[in-house]
C-alpha cells in the first residue's frame, strides 16, 4: 500500500484538518477586520481580493503540479534544468491541464468566484461569529446536492442533525436579526443584506463542493492539475465584476475608485487574500486526504475559535439566544459526523485523485 503523506511524523490527513479550521476562524476575523475597520468609501475593492486569490493559487498549485509531474520517460536528462526536460515538462504539464474534460471545472469555478464575492458582502454585513454560524448551512446544502446528484443515502440520525442544524441557523438569527447593532461606527451593516448572501452563498458551496468531488472521482487527474484547471476557469468570471465596475460602484455595496484596482488595499486586505488562498488549497488537501463530511467538522471548530475572539477582539454581545443557537449548530454537526454502523457513506478517499 502507498505510504500515508505525514508533516513532522503526522498523518497529513489530520494536520490539514486542523489548519483548516484555524484558518477557518482567522479568515471570518481577519476579512471582518479588513472590511468593517475602514469607512466604507475607504475600503478595497473584494473582486480585486477574489481575483489576487485565483492568480495566487492558481500559480502555487502549478508549481506543484509542475513538480509532481512523473518524468521518467523518456531518457532520463541529467537535471531538471535541462531545455530537454524543462521542455518536455512544460508540454506534458500543458497536456495535462488542456486535456479534454478540463471544461467540467468551468461549473465549480463559477460558483466558487460567486462564492466568494457573496462571502465578502456576508462578512461586511454580518457580525463575524453570526456569520460563521450561519455559514455551516452550506452542510446541508452540500447533504442535499450529495443525495441529488451522487445519490448518497443519509441515515435518519443525519437527517435528524441537519434539522437541528437549520434550527441553530435561525435561532442565531433571531439575535442578529433585529438589531444591526455594529462595532464599527464608521460602518453600516444590513444583517438582511448580510444573511441572503450567507445562504446564496451556502448553495454555491454545496454545489460547486459536490460537483467537484465528482470530477474528481470520476477521472485520474492529479488534484494539483484540477486545482490549476479552477483557477484558470475563475479568471474570467472574477475579472467581470471589475469590468463592470468601471461605470458602476463595487464591492460589498461600497462605493470603490474602480480604476485603480488596488485602491485601499492595505495590510488587512494582503492578509485577507493570504489566507484565503491557503484555504482553497487545504480545501483542496482535506478532500483529498480526508472527506467533506470531515471538513464540515474542522469548519464547525472554527465556530468555536472565533467566537471567543469575536468577544475579545470586536466586543461581541453573548447573548443567551446566540449561545443557544451556537450550541444547537454544534451538537447538529456532531451528531451529522458520527460514524455510520453498516453502510460508508465515506464522500472521498480520493482514491481517484
Ligand atoms: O466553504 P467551502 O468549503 O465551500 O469553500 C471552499 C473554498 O475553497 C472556496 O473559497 C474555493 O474557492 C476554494 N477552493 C479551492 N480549490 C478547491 C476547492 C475549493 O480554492 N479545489
Amino acid at each position: 500500500p502507498a505510504p500515508v503523506p505525514s508533516v513532522c511524523g503526522l498523518p497529513l490527513k489530520y494536520v490539514s484538518l486542523v489548519t483548516l479550521a484555524v484558518q477557518n476562524a482567522l479568515l471570518t476575523l481577519i476579512m471582518h477586520y479588513s472590511r468593517v475597520s475602514a469607512a466604507p468609501s475607504e475600503t478595497y475593492s473584494a473582486a480585486a481580493a477574489v481575483l489576487m486569490t485565483e492568480l495566487l493559487k492558481g500559480s502555487i498549485s502549478l508549481l506543484v503540479a509542475f513538480s509532481r509531474l512523473d518524468c521518467s520517460s523518456p531518457a532520463p536528462a541529467p537535471s531538471i534544468w535541462n531545455p530537454r526536460t524543462l521542455f518536455y515538462r512544460f508540454r506534458r504539464l500543458g497536456k495535462e491541464v488542456f486535456r479534454p474534460d478540463c471544461w467540467k471545472l468551468s461549473i465549480p469555478a463559477i460558483l466558487y468566484v460567486i462564492q466568494n464575492n457573496l462571502q465578502f458582502v456576508a462578512v461586511s454585513n454580518l457580525e463575524a461569529a453570526t456569520f460563521q454560524v450561519s455559514y455551516q448551512m452550506k452542510i446541508l446544502t452540500t447533504a442535499a446536492f450529495s443525495v441529488v446528484l451522487l445519490r448518497k443515502r443519509l441515515s435518519p440520525t443525519k437527517w435528524l442533525a441537519l434539522l437541528f442544524l437549520a434550527i441553530g441557523v435561525g435561532v442565531v438569527q433571531i439575535q442578529s436579526g433585529g438589531s444591526s447593532h455594529s462595532e464599527s461606527a464608521s460602518h453600516d451593516m444590513n444583517a438582511l443584506k448580510g444573511f441572503m448572501a450567507v445562504v446564496a452563498a451556502c448553495f454555491t458551496s454545496g454545489l460547486a463542493g459536490v460537483y467537484f468531488e465528482m470530477v474528481l472521482k470520476n477521472s485520474p487527474a492529479d488534484l494539483w492539475v484540477r486545482n490549476v484547471q479552477l483557477s484558470l476557469f475563475s479568471l474570467l468570471p472574477a475579472l467581470l465584476p471589475i469590468i463592470v465596475s468601471r461605470n458602476a460602484p463595487t464591492g460589498a455595496g461600497a462605493p470603490v475608485v474602480s480604476l485603480q484596482l488596488f485602491a485601499n488595499f492595505g495590510v488587512w486586505a494582503w492578509a485577507t487574500v493570504a489566507i484565503q488562498v491557503l484555504g482553497g488549497l487545504l480545501t483542496a488537501l482535506v478532500i483529498k486526504y480526508a472527506d467533506n463530511i470531515l471538513k464540515g467538522f474542522a469548519t464547525s471548530l472554527s465556530i468555536v475559535i472565533s467566537f471567543l475572539a469575536s468577544v475579545a477582539l470586536f466586543n461581541f454581545q453573548m447573548t443567551l439566544t446566540f449561545i443557544l443557537g451556537s450550541t444547537i449548530v454544534l451538537v447538529a454537526t456532531w451528531m451529522y459526523n458520527q460514524p455510520e454502523a453498516a453502510s460508508s457513506t465515506s464522500s472521498s478517499d480520493g482514491s481517484a485523485i
